[in-house]
């Protein structure tokens, strides 16, 4: 099958400035950690990075030690970039990230230049790509220097290889001290990647500010919480849920011990404000997070093509009402803590 990409591909899509930057970015991104690796069926996987590209979602976020096995995501993404994307690359932006675990011994995880060039490089190699739009350090490393860490970003733009750079899960103060070092260097920070969601809010006690002052980016991960903010766990566990493969799946796919009968208390509570508001749960979830003007875009995951359908139309209503705002926070303010 050849892919020829939807002509009206940009149409319905919103893109927002990444911070004061010169690039914008869908408000929907497709994550690949989980669905995409060696043992995922690789024409499911074309086809849901197919369809995120008809709708006009231009960026895939990818990382390092995404899979299974550690790599597989990244392989599997080159296979689909060569096959089927190779004359959009000016239209995509490609992200990886490294400090993870990733290869034996003491090269092969946190922050050291060492570990950050050679895993980029070989990033590279499996996605067949002179360059990544954005590499991020995935999480911070208490034992290595800032200056180091943040110096292999810095080399990393200067030698061509990443065209801009990015932090995830830092704090709102260590991620002030690495706009610190980087703009010393040259280099602005363009973006942060944390968590984000309903259910996952500790941005909101000082990130998003520090990310606004300085003019940085903001891309939410997770907003359905793996596939909680749905109604896919309401009645049972589907067995094609990222929860019951989560055996196969490992490196932190959601697993039953989170599908506790509070939890889902408060899912069924707000997927009730979903339907009165015309919405799926997940459709609700990411235009909740989405509602900010201080996040740039939500990396959506997705076990199907329909997922991403269903997922962009988010954008048809992302207002929500005092009223609507009011009800769900007192339903997350009802939440028992376990
Ligand atoms: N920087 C970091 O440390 C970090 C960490 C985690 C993730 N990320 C990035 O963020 C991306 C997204 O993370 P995530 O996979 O946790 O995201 P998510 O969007 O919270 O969860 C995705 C899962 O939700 C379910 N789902 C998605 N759309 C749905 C819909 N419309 N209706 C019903 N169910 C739906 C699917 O579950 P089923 O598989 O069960 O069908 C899907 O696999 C990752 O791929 C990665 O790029 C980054």
């Amino acid at each position: 099958m050849i892919y020829q990409p939807s002509p009206g591909r940009y149409a319905g899509m919103e893109y927002r400035r990444c911070g004061n930057s010169g690039l914008k970015l869908p408000a929907l991104s497709l994550g690949l950690w989980h669905n995409f690796g060696a043992i995922d069926d690789f024409e499911k996987c074309r086809s849901i990075v197919h369809t995120a590209f008809d709708m006009g979602v231009t960026h895939f976020d990818l990382a390092n030690n995404y899979g299974p096995p550690p790599g597989g995501a990244e392989e599997t993404f080159g296979k689909i970039l060569k096959s089927d994307l190779k004359s959009y690359r000016d239209e995509i932006i490609v992200s990886s990230k490294a400090g993870w675990p990733m290869w034996p011994g003491p090269y092969g995880d946190l922050g050291s230049k060492k570990y950050l060039i050679a895993s980029l490089d070989q990033s590279l190699r499996r996605m067949g790509l002179d360059y990544v739009d954005i590499f991020y350090h995935h999480r911070p490393d208490p034992d290595t220097p800032l200056e180091e860490t943040m110096g292999a970003l810095d080399a990393m733009v200067r030698q061509g290889k990443a065209l801009y750079v990015g932090i995830s899960s830092y704090s709102a103060a260590e991620t002030q001290k690495a706009v610190a070092v980087l703009q010393s260097l040259g280099t602005p920070l363009l973006i942060h990647q944390p968590k984000y969601s309903l259910l996952e809010r500790s941005v909101e006690n000082g990130l998003l500010d520090v990310l606004s002052t300085r003019g940085m980016g903001c891309i939410a991960f997770s907003a359905l919480a793996q596939g909680l903010l749905t109604e896919k766990y309401l009645n049972g566990i589907p067995a094609d849920s990222r929860v019951a493969t989560a055996d196969k799946r490992g490196n932190g796919a959601l697993d039953p011990s989170a599908l506790s009968d509070e939890r889902l208390r408060i899912v069924r509570q707000l997927a009730a404000v979903a339907e009165s508001r015309g919405q799926s749960l997940a459709q609700m979830s990411l235009a909740w997070v989405l509602k900010d003007p201080r996040i740039t875009s939500v990396i959506i995951g997705a076990s199907k093509p329909m997922q991403v359908l269903d997922s962009v139309r988010c954008l048809h209503k992302l207002a929500f009402s005092a009223d609507e705002l009011a009800q769900i926070e007192t339903i997350l303010s009802s939440s028992v803590t376990e």
